[in-house]
């Protein structure tokens, strides 16, 4: 059978080499890859490295390659939301998974281990600010993972029904996809100090998240809805903006993914800090010994 070839529009690489957005090419990847949206973040993760092997910085993707402890890993930053996360998985995938010269998928795919390290809103009133919360099943309200053949393949099909029968789900908004985080990952990495829960990974920071600022809402009560869910007895613990499409496209392409977020706000108790740097920086410490 012959290969199909990837044509220059659907894989577009630049003129050094390197993949569009991400600028990185294919001989800087590293199997072990920390996540987070800040491009400031990257610094502050890599600044915890033993060696430096690069740094490419374009847009909101800032990329810092070394080793921890004699292992290779890199930092990148994905900026905000599940649109920028198609970005950055179909690019690290390609890196990983296509040959730049022919333009057609290797015949031994290689498996990428990614860990997001982020920032969250509670929706249980008992998370305190500074809480790392695992996001062992996510809730996709982006619906961008719905555009992918095979998306039940990777979602939790029972849950996504009961999901949307007892929240009433609003048939305006995106169809919801659940997907679990890697199994190994979380075990390895969320020991009891951290918190493991239902994320939601909204379409958007204000209104998607329930926040009333000037705009009212269509659906006012569905953050109360969403406290008081329970799915085989879990509740969902808190928001966000990336981790279904990251754990959905990992499991699409075979790579192993799982995101932890760190509590800023208490949606529920109305509770924020702008001061969570310690607590994301600790979190950080932590992931990089248990990687
Ligand atoms: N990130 C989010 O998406 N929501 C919050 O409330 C805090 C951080």
């Amino acid at each position: 059978m012959t290969k199909r070839v990837i044509p220059d529009s659907e894989l577009i690489i630049n003129e050094d080499g390197s993949i569009f957005h991400l600028h990185l090419r294919p001989e800087q990847l590293c199997d072990n890859i920390i996540v987070c949206g800040d491009p400031g973040r990257v610094d502050m993760i890599a600044s915890y490295f033993d060696t430096r092997t690069f740094e490419v910085s374009s847009r909101e993707f800032h990329t810092i390659g070394g080793a921890y402890k004699g292992k290779p890993v890199m930092a990148l930053s994905h900026g905000i939301g599940a649109d920028n996360i198609d970005i950055v998985m179909n690019e690290l995938d390609a890196l990983a998974n296509i040959d730049f010269a022919t333009r057609e998928v290797n015949d031994n795919l290689r498996q990428l281990t990614i860990i997001r390290i982020g920032t969250s809103g509670a929706l249980q009133p008992e998370l305190k600010i500074g809480t790392p919360v695992i996001a062992v099943k996510a809730i996709g309200f982006d619906g961008a993972l719905n555009f992918y053949a095979n998306r039940n393949s990777v979602c939790d099909i029972d849950m996504e029904s009961d999901f949307c029968d007892n929240i009433d789900w609003n048939p305006m908004f995106a169809c919801p996809y659940i997907v679990d985080a890697d199994a190994e990952l979380v075990s390895r990495i969320g020991k009891d100090d951290m918190t493991k829960g239902i994320t939601i990974t909204a379409n958007g920071f204000y209104g998607p998240q329930g926040r009333y600022v000037r705009l009212p809402l269509t659906e006012p009560t569905l953050n109360s809805r969403l406290e008081q869910y329970r799915y085989k007895g879990c509740a969902i613990t808190n928001y966000e903006m990336e981790s279904a499409m990251l754990q959905g496209l990992a499991k699409l392409m075979g790579h192993k993914a799982m995101t932890v977020c760190c509590i800023i706000a208490n949606r529920m108790n109305n509770d924020a800090t702008p001061n969570y740097k310690t607590a994301v920086e600790d979190l950080v410490k932590t992931v990089l010994e248990r990687l």
